[in-house]
């Protein structure tokens, strides 16, 4: 069983400015990671990510769908030893079949495309840096499609698929891989949506726990949990009550 204790790490946080991002920045300073670069799209929140902790708070300038910004934090954070794929976007309001195929595209560009980019760019230097370890923020929706958003759910299926990869071939060099299937999280993505929902927080300490105690997928909070017994006991029956979910939000949008 592969672990890594992220205390002492020198991590790289995707979407790092807000939401589960800056959570998981927040609690690597506490878990006593040793210097997190702290991903980006926007200089503008530098200053604001520094304030977390000058010493150990290195603001960088990364759009995953850009290779030159990923190339350029590479040569920069060479001695990196835990990525923390948590950027991404989700487009709601899309159907597969009806909208032209734009927002299918942003969504697999920036959750699959961009985790995959920059995790290439990345996984010789975990591997000489002893191995390390990888966190893919995957979602609920990407093992039964959420018909709510199914241009989302299906770039996180794909997520979920290159996370079994990565697992197999970097784990030959010593790299741990966990992929994490949050359900609703409190955060600007899940504003719309009218479900109980996990804290940011929550996400991002299960996730390292996980990395440190072996555990290969987590699935965090209640509705994650029971989404994962039913995916285990019956996944034909999840996928009629999730689409029978959808209908019902959907009637009840209409009326
Ligand atoms: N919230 C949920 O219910 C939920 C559930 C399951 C999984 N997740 C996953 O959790 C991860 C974090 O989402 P969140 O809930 O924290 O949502 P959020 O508050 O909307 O944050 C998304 C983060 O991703 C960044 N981002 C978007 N596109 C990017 C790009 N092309 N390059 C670099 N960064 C980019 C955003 O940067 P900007 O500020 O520049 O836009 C922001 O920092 C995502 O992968 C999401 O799919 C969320």
């Amino acid at each position: 069983m592969s672990t890594f204790n992220p205390a002492g790490s020198v991590a790289l946080v995707t979407g790092a400015n807000r939401g589960i991002g800056r959570a998981f920045v927040k609690i690597l300073l506490d878990r006593g990671s040793a210097k997190i670069y702290a991903g980006a799209r926007s200089t503008d929140s530098f200053d604001d990510l520094r304030a977390l902790d000058p010493e150990r708070v290195i603001p960088v300038q990364i759009d995953v769908t850009d290779a030159g910004q990923i190339a350029a934090v590479a040569a920069q954070a060479g001695d990196i030893d835990l990525l923390i794929n948590n950027a991404g976007q989700a487009q709601f309001a899309a159907a597969l079949i009806d909208d032209d195929l734009a927002a299918a595209r942003a969504d697999m560009e920036v959750n699959y495309f961009g985790t995959l980019r920059v995790t290439r760019a990345f996984a010789g230097i975990l591997g000489s840096n002893g191995g390390g370890g990888i966190i893919n923020i995957a979602s609920i929706a990407g093992v039964q499609n959420f018909p709510l958003a199914p241009t989302y759910s299906a770039s996180k299926a794909a997520l979920h698929s290159a996370t079994q990869a990565f697992r197999f071939e970097l784990g030959q060099q010593g790299t741990t891989v966990v992929g994490v299937y949050p359900g609703p999280v409190d955060t600007d993505m899940a504003a719309g949506l009218e479900f109980d929902k996990d804290s940011p927080e929550h996400i991002a300490t299960s996730s390292l726990d996980a990395l440190a105690d072996g555990t290969e997928d987590v699935y965090p909070g209640e509705m994650s949990s029971s989404f994962e017994q039913a995916l285990r006991q019956d996944p034909k029956q999840l996928e009629r009550d999730v689409t029978e979910m959808a209908r019902g939000v959907l009637e009840a949008a209409a009326n």
